[in-house]
């Protein structure tokens, strides 16, 4: 893969790659839409991710080319930059603006990516060529920042920059992920924990949907919207500054406060979902997995029908993963609209669940998903040669 790389960047600019950097994508076992309600999620990377390779150029300009995508640009340096039409290379190009504004002095790069994340799949694509950007432009121009001053410079590249007003999970997963461990973080005070993936005789399989995603990012901000019109109506008597601030008990008391039915429906995905997380984590720490797995389905019906973010495609998933007896847990990860399920399966029955999985789907869906074994990677870092 690498000497494959280093040969494309040869041809695409007639010179070698002088660096290559690496951030891996990830997925969420549980605490899904947690994140900008400041409460605990549980994400991990994966080792699927997004490969940068550069060479400094004297021209002054940045150029970026992708072995996945046609589109290439030039862009000269300059004191700030704005989000050019719908390209792939706005995301590199946000990550410089913020260099940028923080008065660091960069100079002019010929940038060839390759990702191996499918493009669109919840698995983070997005946040991973921003933080293999931001590692890259830290470490060539010894910028200085931390590995959490990168994590909130690529959460604004999304949020201001592409407009998507997500939380810091992602970021914070591509960056901080350690092999084998998942991530327990608190989205609030941002402290977290490795925790090891206990995961005893199973394997963690992605599943691929395969569904062409339209309207994520409006549906994903309307959610947003709906959480704080909740959090608003509940501070009207609760002092707190975030939905996750109390747990299902306390909202029981005080949800009388929220009037519109639909934004009722999720906060009480939110609130619950936090608690879930709570007792995922005891549960991955004992060892039991099959506490760990009805939690993922809990959490995958409470998306379903309060928060409504999933969709025939990834329920369809679910469903037929909670028929076969391989399967320990089954949920959407990530943004949903479609994308990719994960589920806890036996590792003895991977093969059998992955035939299974793709003949149901595909009888119901129409065409088939991909599935995936997935293995648990390192954060964003530089590739030594
Ligand atoms: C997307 C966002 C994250 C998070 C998830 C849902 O991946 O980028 O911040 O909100 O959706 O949990």
């Amino acid at each position: 893969m690498k000497t494959n790389l280093q040969q494309q960047f040869q041809s695409q600019y007639n010179k070698p790659a002088q660096h290559t950097f690496f951030s891996p994508g990830r997925v969420n076992l549980i605490g899904e839409h947690i994140d900008y309600n400041g409460g605990l999620v549980m994400p991990c990377a994966i080792t699927m991710g997004t490969y940068m390779l550069t060479a400094p150029n004297t021209d002054g300009v940045f150029r970026f080319k992708s072995v996945n995508f046609e589109e290439t640009a030039e862009i000269p340096l300059q004191p700030s930059y704005q989000k050019t039409g719908k390209g792939w290379y706005n995301y590199p190009v946000g990550v410089i603006n913020y260099f940028t504004e923080a008065g660091k002095q960069l100079q002019g790069l010929d940038i060839l990516y390759y990702g191996d994340i499918p493009i669109g799949s919840s698995l983070s694509s997005s946040a991973s060529i921003e933080v293999v950007t931001a590692t890259a432009l830290n470490i060539l121009f010894n910028a200085g920042f931390s590995k959490l001053q990168l994590v909130l410079m690529t959460k604004r590249v999304e949020n201001e920059f592409m407009g998507l007003n997500s939380g810091i999970m992602d970021q914070f997963a591509v960056t901080f992920g350690e092999t084998d461990k998942a991530l327990k973080l608190n989205c609030d005070t941002l402290d977290y924990e490795a925790v090891d993936m206990n995961l005893g005789d199973n394997v963690l399989a992605i599943i691929n949907t395969n569904k062409p995603r339209k309207l994520v990012e409006s549906k994903y901000n309307e959610r947003v919207q709906e959480c704080r019109t909740a959090l608003k109506a509940l501070q009207q008597e609760l002092d707190i500054n975030n939905l996750c601030d109390i747990d299902t008990a306390t909202f029981d008391l005080y949800k009388h406060l929220i009037t519109d039915p639909v934004v009722l429906q999720r906060a009480t995905h939110v609130i619950a979902e936090n608690d879930r997380v709570i007792l995922a984590a005891k549960a991955l720490a004992a060892n039991d997995l099959t506490e760990f797995g009805k939690l993922m389905y809990a959490s995958h019906h409470s998306l379903q029908n309060l928060y409504e973010v999933s969709g025939v495609e990834l329920d369809t998933v679910v469903e037929y993963a909670a028929t076969d007896k391989n399967v320990v847990g089954a949920r959407m990860t990530g943004a949903g609209f479609g994308g990719c399920a994960i589920a806890l399966v036996k590792k003895d029955g991977f093969d059998s669940f992955a035939k299974g999985v793709t003949e149901y789907y595909t009888a119901k869906i129409g065409y088939a998903p991909s599935v995936y074994s997935s293995l648990i990677g390192n954060g964003a870092h530089q590739i030594t040669a």
